[in-house]
């Protein structure tokens, strides 16, 4: 069985019924996608994923918008590379801070990877991004001078000219950085920046992953 369909597996059984899951974006997240529904269980879904809500409805899952819930009893959702503190880098995708309002609604968040994504202290290969209020871009870029960056970038988007919109029409920064241990004070710096709403760096709101390797799931807390 594909590793992961199989960490999926392991997720399901995470999922009670008639509770609200938070489901996020990726590959791995489309397996539990239809792996719940293939369970039968009732459940409401939430998810900040324009890609996984289209797969929910085909599936005929019971998608609810994030404002309509108060808590989520459990989330899940991929990453770029986890490590051994559960601190995480996000964003491939860029929808990050709907990503985290989901992380924060949630009692558990919980993330599905391969081992591949498993590292002792985060790397930063990945960039850091941040979503800016437009008119701030200028501003953030100036706040960043003081820290070790490699070089950063406006995030442009694939489909048309200009800059990616998110949908809470902002700017995406990819910055990347030097990598550091102090994750923590780093995601509370960024996110203090006058102009940035939100980062890809997630240090505090992980209570669990679940890592698949050849050998089996291990779960890391
Ligand atoms: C990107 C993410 C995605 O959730 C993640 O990349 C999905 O990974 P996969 O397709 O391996 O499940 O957070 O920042």
């Amino acid at each position: 069985m594909d590793l992961k369909r199989k960490i999926a597996k392991r997720a399901l059984d995470e999922i009670e019924e008639d509770t609200i899951v938070g489901l996020g974006g990726g590959s791995t997240i489309k397996h539990l996608v239809y792996l719940l529904k293939d369970s039968g269980r009732s459940v409401k879904v939430v998810t900040p994923s324009w890609e996984t809500k289209q797969h929910c409805k085909e599936v005929g899952l019971d998608v609810v918008s994030i404002e309509d819930v108060s808590s989520i009893d459990i989330a899940f959702d991929g990453c770029d590379q986890v490590d051994e503190s559960l601190c995480a880098l996000k964003s491939g995708g860029g929808i990050h801070t709907a990503e985290k309002i989901v992380a924060r609604l949630a009692n558990e968040y919980v993330l599905l990877v391969d081992e591949s994504k498993l590292v002792s202290t985060l790397t930063y290969d990945h960039p850091i991004v941040l979503e800016v209020l437009p008119q701030a871009m200028e501003v953030v870029r100036r706040q960043l001078e003081t820290y070790q960056i490699n070089y950063s970038e406006i995030r442009k988007s694939e489909k048309k000219d200009g800059a990616v919109v998110t949908e809470f029409s902002n700017h995406l920064l990819d910055v990347y950085m030097e990598p550091r241990t102090d994750h923590l004070t780093l995601e509370t710096e960024l996110t203090a920046l006058t102009g940035v709403v939100e980062v890809s760096l997630f240090t505090s709101v992980i209570t669990k992953a679940f890592v698949g390797s050849e050998g089996g799931i291990r779960e890391l807390t």
